[in-house]
């Protein structure tokens, strides 16, 4: 069914936003596009609106939520002045998807950073930021979609996981997948690899340490690491997430996907466009060519209701974004092979 046609799916014009922003400033949740997913917002400052996000995600409480600001003078109503290299990257990359960890201000809900002292915020682009400076609020917003399952690209993923919520539809976003979060205490690292390649964030902060990987390869077998350098991981990598709509294999070499579609010819393989002439047309779902176009492509795959007995996907070359796309791959794979 077209997006459009769902009674809580928006598109996007003056009386829309307006309605979303009246919403927001009235405690109640509005999901809405940024550059990276889909967030399922609310007022910040309003600990009933913030409990509404949890409870409509089925989102765990030790989960913090990140808050996004439209301009520096509403940043110091949810954090401490920014210390200098936060301020740097601010000058730098915001509006934009970078998530930066800064000292929270008292007057925060402790719901919104789950008791923890530093709050996650950011300032994203476009229709968001309008909204947020329409709204006069801080927003506090997760992805917008139910615990464990993959962040929305596109206001249909919204309404599929929230029947009921007021969804602005502002089409497919334009990173498709989420933002970088980084730390700058004791030392700058990421926490949460994203939008934003470490290389590129490494031109202003040099020393930029990148957190060991959380997912299962480097975990030694176990649950996802929580300790990265000794600096506490972003809690929400520890919990299971992007499951897709079958099991999905994650192929560490070509030959032996190869071999594994010769055997089971009803799975359906996930690949960059330039391998699809390897497979049989009506089992492939393409996802582009650059890491740009499959890191957009890669969450709508994962919920994809093509037919197929499994999903199967190839590991790309972990630089630049290919690191966040083996990072979100890895956390969706049923397996590692
Ligand atoms: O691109 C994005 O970041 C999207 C859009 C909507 O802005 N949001 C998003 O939020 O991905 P969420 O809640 O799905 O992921 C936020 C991540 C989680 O891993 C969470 O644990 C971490 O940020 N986080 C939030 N506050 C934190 C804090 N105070 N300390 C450490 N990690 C934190
Ligand atoms: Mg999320």
């Amino acid at each position: 069914m077209a997006a459009r046609r769902r009674k809580n799916v928006h598109s996007v014009d003056t009386r829309s936003l307006h309605e979303a922003a009246a919403l927001l400033r009235r405690g109640e949740l509005v999901a809405f596009p940024t550059e990276t997913v889909y967030g399922l917002g609310a007022n910040a400052l309003d600990a009933k609106a913030v409990a509404k996000i949890f409870e409509a995600k089925g989102r765990p409480q030790d989960n913090p939520v990140i808050v996004h600001v439209s301009d520096l003078r509403m940043l110091r109503k949810v954090a401490d002045p920014p210390p200098p290299r936060a301020r740097a990257l601010i000058a730098r990359f915001w509006p934009g998807p970078l998530t930066l960890l800064l000292s929270k201000k008292s007057s925060l809900p402790s719901s919104v950073t789950a008791g923890l002292d530093t709050v996650a915020v950011r300032m994203p682009q476009g229709l968001a930021r309008d909204l947020i400076r329409l709204a006069g609020v801080p927003v506090a917003a997760p992805s917008a979609n139910l615990s464990g399952r993959p962040s929305p690209t596109t206001a249909l993923h919204v309404a599929e996981d929230f029947p009921d919520v007021f969804v602005l539809d502002g089409g497919p976003t334009k990173h498709g997948v989420e933002s970088t979060v980084i730390a700058l205490e004791p030392f700058p690292v990421v926490l949460r690899q994203g939008a934003l390649s470490e290389e590129s964030l490494r031109k202003t902060i040099p020393g930029l340490r990148h957190a060991a990987s959380t997912g299962r390869l480097a975990s030694g077998g176990g649950p996802f690491s929580s300790k990265v350098n000794g600096a506490a991981a972003s809690p929400g990598t520890k919990y299971t997430h992007y499951a897709p709509t079958r099991p999905l294999t994650l192929f560490l070499r070509k030959s032996s996907l190869l071999a594994y579609v010769r055997a089971h010819p009803k799975a359906l393989v996930l690949c960059p466009t330039p391998l699809a002439p390897l497979f049989p047309k009506q089992r492939t779902l393409a996802l582009g060519s650059s890491p740009e176009e499959i890191a957009r492509a890669l969450f709508a795959a994962l919920r994809t209701r093509r037919r197929g007995s499994e999903l199967l996907v190839l590991a790309v070359p972990r630089r630049g974004l290919g690191r966040t796309i083996m990072d979100r791959l890895e956390r969706a794979a049923t397996r590692i092979v």
